[in-house]
């Protein structure tokens, strides 16, 4: 049985019908078409499904749709305004912060989130703020860096 459920997604406001086993994932790629999020392992290890609710990063892959009732969700279609690129995702592109991209929305709503929670103070600390994004590719160093020079 479908349950109705109220949620505001980059600035719009969706009234939406959900079955309650829905992730909040799938319901972004499969039924809004909102395919930036991507699904790595869909069971909380890699952070590629990462998004924000209420400012607060977390997996989508873990968290059900039905539970966001009345909350703010942030894919990485939200971040650039227009044409004007948010300013991480500016500093990825300058630093190589990606090879295949597959992990790069995750990495970098993760990167949004540890600037604005202050967890960028050491390149140490923004590895371990951001060791629940795994990139195969290795473009550890160059997504340090890139926000390291957000922070400054
Ligand atoms: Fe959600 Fe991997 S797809 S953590």
């Amino acid at each position: 049985e479908k349950v109705p459920v109220s949620m505001e997604i980059n600035g719009k406001a969706y009234n939406l019908s959900l079955e309650p086993r829905v992730t909040l994932l799938d319901l972004l790629r499969e039924q809004l078409n909102l395919t930036g999020t991507k699904k790595g392992c869909d069971h909380g290890q890699c952070g590629a499904c990462t998004v924000h609710v209420n400012g607060q990063r977390i997996n989508s892959c873990l968290t059900l749709a039905v539970m966001q009732e009345g909350k703010k969700i942030t894919t990485i279609e939200g971040l650039a305004i227009g044409e004007q690129l948010h300013p991480v995702q500016e500093a990825f592109i300058k630093h190589d912060g990606f090879q295949c991209g597959y992990c790069t929305p995750g990495q970098i709503m993760s990167a949004v989130a540890c600037l604005r929670e202050g967890h960028a103070g050491s390149a140490a600390e923004i590895r371990e703020f951001m060791s629940g994004n795994i990139c195969r590719c290795g473009a550890y160093d160059n997504i340090v860096d890139a926000i390291m020079e957000v922070k400054q």
